[in-house]
This record gives structure tokens, sequence and C-alpha cells, in this order.
């Protein structure tokens, strides 16, 4: 499966097969960790932690995971370039590990961050933010059926409510360069799928703004920036990050983070 497929098919996987990784895939996922691109900088930190059978412990998701062994657990600093770096490095492990069939959750708010806990301190500055299952999904629970449908997990906003260019009055036409990179935004995953993602583009230009609408906005942003640079590797389009001196187009409810100018050839 290439990534631009991965991107399409991945979803939240909340129900496992309830079987440990092999060592194989635990070292193929650790790998995967190492070889993270981070054109961002902050603070973060990912560690694996699993859960044994025998000792018969499951950790508390407040009954969202069922039968997860292995889980992601991520520690990150409270400040803007930390979040957006933590939602952009951890979506190339949810991705990588999709293409290896493995799913993943991002969870901020439903687990109990003690359980989690394995006597080993964060770097300062560094917290437990977010946790993700790892494994082999199984057939989905009730409960995961009737969190996607309360969220509306498998709907995302439309292509012109979120993308605009020169201002915000001007919804972006799907024949812009960067159409595919931007639709393959759109499928990301984000906190009670909130998608607060939005985009301006000018010229070769792509500003990224955010709808602040929660305190998990900056890193929902940094995953579908994620899913945008993926895209433009996939194709063989490099480019850099940047954060223009003066916002470069002002609204009265979306907040500025970052821009994206391609490599000249
Ligand atoms: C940063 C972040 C935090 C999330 N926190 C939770 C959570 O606490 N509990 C949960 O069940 N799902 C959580 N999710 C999963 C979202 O609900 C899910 O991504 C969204 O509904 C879209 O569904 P999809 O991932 O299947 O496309 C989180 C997702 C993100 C990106």
């Amino acid at each position: 499966m290439n990534i631009l497929e991965a991107m399409r098919t991945r979803r939240s996987v909340r129900t496992f097969d309830g079987k440990n990784l092999t060592t194989d895939e635990i070292a193929e996922l650790q790998n995967d960790c190492n070889n993270i691109y981070n054109p961002f900088g902050g603070e973060y930190s990912i560690r694996m932690k699993h859960f044994d059978k025998a000792a018969d412990f499951q950790p508390s998701t407040y009954g969202m995971i069922k039968n997860a062994m292995d889980y992601f657990t991520i520690g990150t600093a409270d400040n803007e370039i930390s979040a957006l770096a933590t939602g952009f490095c951890f979506e190339q492990v949810v991705l990588r590990s999709w293409q290896r069939g493995l799913g993943t959750c991002w969870i901020a708010a439903t687990f109990k961050g003690s359980d989690f806990d394995n006597g080993i301190p964060w770097p300062e500055g560094q917290k437990l933010r977010i946790v993700s299952p790892v494994g082999r999904p199984a057939g989905k629970s009730l409960l995961e059926n009737i969190s996607r449908f309360t969220l509306g997990s498998s709907k995302r906003k439309p292509f012109k409510e979120l993308f605009f260019t020169d201002n915000f009055n001007r919804s972006l036409t799907q024949d812009n360069r960067y159409t595919e990179a931007l639709e393959m935004l759109r499928y990301a995953p984000s906190s009670t799928n909130s998608q607060p993602w939005r985009v301006l583009v000018e010229g070769d230009k792509i500003h990224f703004y955010y709808v602040p609408k929660s305190a998990l906005s900056v890193m929902d942003t940094g995953i579908g920036i994620c899913h945008f640079y993926e895209t433009e590797h996939f194709y063989g389009r490099e480019g850099r990050f940047y954060k223009e001196p003066e916002i470069p187009s002002r609204h009265d409810k979306w907040r500025y983070l970052i821009s994206y100018i391609p490599d000249t050839e």
C-alpha cells in the first residue's frame, strides 16, 4: 500500500485482536519512530509500552479501546511548536503502521495517565499528553460504532470550506497545483473530528491557519500538514516550512500557524 492509499483508507482503530505484536513488528515500529522527518523542532518523545496479558492488567481508556496489548505513549512540551511537531511527526508513525496492517488511534482525552506510567520521568518540560494503541484491528465494538457515529468520524468538511486563494473570501478551485495534497490533508484525523485546519494559497506558497477550537487544534493542524507534506514528498516535490514575518492575511477567528514554499528547480 503506498502512502496515498494509506492516507485515504486509514481510520482510527479502537478494537484489536488481543495478540502481542511480533518482535519484528516492534523493531519496525521503533525504526519508524527513529526515522521521523521533523522540520519544526519543538520537544516531544515517543515511547512504546507493552501490557502483559498474563499480568491481567489493561490500562483504562474508559472502555474506548478493546484488547490492545501495545501502546505508543507520547510526551510533549506545552508550546505551539511542540504541538505542531508532535502532530506532524507522530502521524508519520500512524501512517507507516497502517501501511504494515496495524491500526492506531490518537487518544488525548479518554485515558488514565497513571496507568501508562513506567516510572521513567519524561524529559524536562514534557508531559504525557497522547497515547495510541497499536495492533491488528478486529471487528468494531458497539462502543466504537457509537463513538464513530456520534463524532461523525467518517465525514470530512468540503474542500471549499477549508481552502482559499489570495484571501478568505475566495475558495480554492480544484484545478490548483496543490489540489491532491490538500485533498489528502482533508482525510487526516483530528480530535473530535474537529478539522481545524484552514489553508490560504498564494501563488506557490501555502499558508496554514487553524480554528482555535481546543487545546489540541495546533496538534491537529500538524497532523493535517503531515498529510499535505507526505503527498508532496510522494511526488518528489520538496519544499520548506517557514514563518512569515507578517501574518499573510488576517482572519478574525482563525490563527496563522506556518507557511510552506516549494524548492525552485
Ligand atoms: C489529537 C487527537 C486526539 C484524539 N483523542 C481521542 C480520544 O481521546 N478518544 C478517542 O476515542 N478518540 C480520539 N481521537 C480520534 C478522533 O476521534 C478521530 O480521529 C476522528 O473522529 C476521525 O476519525 P478517523 O480517525 O477514524 O478518521 C483523537 C484524534 C486526534 C487527532
